[in-house]
């Protein structure tokens, strides 16, 4: 079974690639690439895919059983066409099933509504290719607040806007077991999976911080439009946006919902802890 996964030169592409070299052989694994020269160390057949380049896939797609395609991360309206691509390149191809990165979150309850609706769309457009599919749609990945740690030192504290609302985060590498999973078992055909370990507060996550940092760090709940000022400030209108817009929907539970990870992988996700703890 030849498999080809998108965004190869990423950090979720290369983590998924790792395991399913493991698991099906370098020679089975194919990745596709909007800058190849980037993903040449992976040691595996790369061909290009840029998601804007319907052409990359007609021909890049050629001999592939199940393809993954990794979510884009252009503007979310652009986002939509550019999954269309690769759906339309594996249909010409006649590959037989994409499995498809997708983002947990109930639309209407925040500003980062538009990335979750965007994916949501592909998700439909999966659904209706014809083709066999299963969706995954991850949890937040953690590995962002990790590499804050330094800033949150520095600053005595962690603030933002999610207050005492739960999230389901992740971490690429659980991530890839799942992934792998769901190309290799076509029980799990047809199904939309939560991906995602228990969904603990800001002020959970900041104690774990403590106990393996042995900091004294402390959690502080900014108000929703505080906070949107503040990134806005830092990082521009769309990033700070999208940044703020996460944790507001933290606040109101957009990303706190079942995980499917069990069922997907046959075991337990990384506790957050145990996760900070193998990231010391
Ligand atoms: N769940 C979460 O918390 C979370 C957080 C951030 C992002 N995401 C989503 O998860 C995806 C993967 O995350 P990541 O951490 O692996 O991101 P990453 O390390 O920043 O990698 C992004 C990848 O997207 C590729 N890419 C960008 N535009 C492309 C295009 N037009 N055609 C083909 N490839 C393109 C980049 O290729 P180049 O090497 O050519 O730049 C790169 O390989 C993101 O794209 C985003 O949709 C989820």
């Amino acid at each position: 079974m030849k498999i080809a996964i998108t965004s190869a030169s990423g950090q979720l592409g290369r983590s998924i690639i790792s395991k399913a070299k493991a698991a099906f052989g370098k020679e089975n694994v194919i990745g596709l690439a909007r800058t190849p020269e980037k993903a040449k160390d992976l040691d595996i057949e790369i061909r290009k895919g840029d998601y804007d380049k319907a052409e990359d896939f007609a021909e890049g797609l050629k001999g592939i059983e199940v393809v993954v395609i990794l979510s884009g991360n252009a503007e979310p309206d652009k986002r939509i066409q550019q999954h269309r691509n690769i759906i339309e390149g594996a249909k010409a191809n006649g590959v037989r099933k994409v499995v498809y990165t997708s983002i947990v979150g109930e639309p209407g309850k925040c500003k980062f509504d538009a990335v979750i609706i965007s994916n949501r769309q592909t998700e439909e457009d999966i659904i209706n290719s014809g083709l066999e599919y299963a969706i995954g749609r991850n949890g937040l990945y953690v590995e962002a607040d990790i590499a804050c740690i330094p800033q949150y030192i520095n600053a005595g504290e962690i603030s933002n806007s999610a207050g005492e609302g739960k999230c389901g985060y992740t971490t690429r590498k659980e991530l890839a077991l799942a992934y792998v999973n769901m190309i290799k078992n076509d029980a799990l055909n047809g199904g939309v999976y939560n991906l995602f370990g228990e969904a603990i507060t800001q002020l959970e996550l900041t104690q774990a911080i403590n106990k393996v940092h042995g900091t004294q760090l402390k959690y502080r709940a900014m108000s929703v439009e505080g906070y949107e000022a503040d990134r806005v400030g830092l990082y521009g209108e769309f990033f700070g946006g999208v940044i703020a817009g996460i944790y507001e929907g933290i606040r109101n539970g957009t990303f706190d919902a079942p995980s499917d990870f069990e069922k997907v992988t046959g075991q337990k996700h990384q506790s957050m802890l145990a996760y900070i703890e193998e990231m010391k």
